[in-house]
């Protein structure tokens, strides 16, 4: 039998088969004791108060920590084999002030490799900094250390595990924390919750499911969407009471597009910068890795649903036409958690009109770059190509190399007919412009959605910090793939 080329329109419709293809992924399985239990594990905690995770705060300027990343977790009310560290999913909260110390002592006891990366940081990506071409071997430790410089901004950032090739599936099993930097002044406020969102499947035994490979190429999303691991939390407010909730879009793939009933949502802060003065919006939308915090005033009694839109990531124009409406693909409504408002009605401070956003760095910008990202067909079946600008990556090779000290413009282009969100890790970046659908925010952020078949012009300052790093698609499956590339910031 002679090998048929597939054509690009015959293997794009074959990718809309992927919620029925059973196949592994090819990375193999963390916690792969055994073929996957039929069934899917419902969540058993619905509604319940929602929790926070444990905070490790810093103190005197340091905060030294030990973090086990290890299977065996309670998840949606129910023991798994999924993971965590410490033993939960979100692990810890690491709460740290500009110009602290983070010492972190990562312990492996997963069956793979992992590492650590602290998602939106400005810290050096250097030796034992924020490095994403570190390896802990299963059963080994490595020794972080994080100097956040005394002008970090503060805000809600995130840790999560950064290993090429098992990014994906070591984010989808749990391994996520929030981490907040904190400053004066702080928001008068009531309440000041961690709100980090995962999504996840379990099969029946409890165990994280594999989601199969066309599912991956895709970027994989569970069935269960959680909120700090609690299926439809329940958040108690009283009306009036202003609270701050801080939300982490910590899904793999998954594109949030957060309402909430009966309110509008007052946006302060984007990727943990706060914004010149607050925003109310209808919708506020986080690609993976996004992080937004809200000031929520809570109306009158009653029960309001905390929801994620569905969000059309560009998978009906995958379909080549054929099979557009299939509600699995654009989804439905997800409701994330539940706003219950009862009791007396409390005045809180009025919403501030002005926050302590950093300073906008200034100067010209120097260098001009262009990169590309793009899906392609090689041959065979299903062989579908993720790359930045036609590579895929190769942590050997340097891909950018910037002199520091030097301002430039990267213009990000999507060729595809899919949206990927380009991460940069330790310098983040102004959005100037775009073709669509990212509308310049006037802040720094470090993950911004690249439209299908269209481009975002960003503006980044590399004022500090020499070292080697990553910037990639936070679809953690197409960075898996090697939709990443290296950037080499030299002095
Ligand atoms: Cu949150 Cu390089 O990733
Ligand atoms: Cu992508």
């Amino acid at each position: 039998m002679t090998r048929q080329p597939i054509s690009r329109r015959r293997t794009l419709a074959l990718l809309t088969l992927g919620t029925a293809s059973t196949a592994v992924g090819a990375t193999g399985w963390i916690t792969g004791l055994g073929a996957p239990r039929r069934g899917r594990l419902s969540p058993a905690d619905t509604g319940q108060a929602l929790g926070q995770p444990e905070v490790m705060a810093s103190s005197s300027g340091v905060l030294d920590v030990r973090l086990t990343a290890a299977p065996g977790v309670r998840l949606a009310g129910h023991d798994t084999s999924a993971c965590g560290y410490n033993g939960t999913s979100p692990g810890p909260t690491l709460r740290l002030r500009p110009g602290d110390v983070l010492r972190v002592q990562l312990v492996n006891r997963l069956d793979q490799p992992t590492n650590l990366h602290t998602h939106g940081l400005h810290v050096s990506p250097h030796g034992n900094g924020d490095n994403p071409f570190v390896t802990i071997r299963p059963g080994d430790s490595f020794d972080y250390t994080f100097h956040i410089p005394a002008n970090h901004p503060a805000g809600t950032f995130w840790y999560h595990p950064h290993h090429h090739g098992t990014v994906a599936d070591q984010i989808f099993s749990g391994l996520v924390g929030a981490l907040l930097v904190e400053a004066e002044p702080d928001l008068q406020v009531t309440g000041d919750l961690v709100l980090l969102v995962t999504d996840t499947t379990l099969d029946g035994a409890g165990r994280v499911a594999p989601t199969g490979r066309m599912a991956n190429l895709q970027g994989r999303e569970g069935d269960l969407v959680l909120v700090n691991g609690q299926h439809e939390p329940v958040i108690a407010a009283t009306p009036g009471a202003v609270q701050r909730w801080r939300v982490i879009n910590g899904c793999t793939s998954r594109v949030i597009a957060l309402r909430l009933e009966g309110h509008q949502l007052t946006q302060i802060a984007l990727d943990g910068i706060f914004l010149p003065t607050p925003v109310d919006r209808d919708r506020v939308l986080l690609a993976p890795g996004n992080r937004t915090d809200l000031l929520v005033r809570p109306t009158g009694d009653g029960h309001y649903a905390l929801i994620s839109d569905p969000y059309d990531r560009g998978r009906a124009a995958m379909m080549g036409g054929g099979m557009g409406g299939d509600g699995s693909f654009n989804g439905s409504p997800v409701t994330l958690a539940t706003m219950t408002v009862s009791g007396p009605v409390s005045a809180s401070p009025p919403i501030p009109t002005t926050l302590p956003a950093p300073p906008v760095p200034q100067g010209p910008a120097v260098g001009q770059r262009r990169l590309t990202f793009a899906m392609g067909m090689a041959a065979g079946m299903g062989a579908m190509t993720f790359t930045i600008d036609g590579r895929t990556f190769d942590p050997g090779r340097d891909d950018q190399t910037v002199a520091l000290g030097t301002t430039e413009e990267w213009t990000v282009v999507n060729t595809s007919p899919m949206d990927h969100p380009f991460h940069l890790h330790a310098w983040p970046f102004h959005v100037l412009d775009a073709s669509a659908g990212a509308a310049p925010t006037g802040v720094q952020q470090d993950v911004v959605l690249i439209p299908a078949r269209g481009w975002v012009r960003l503006r980044i300052p590399f004022t500090d910090y020499p070292g080697r790093s990553v910037y990639h698609c936070h679809i953690l499956d197409h960075e898996d793939l090697g939709m990443m590339g290296t950037i080499n910031v030299h002095d």
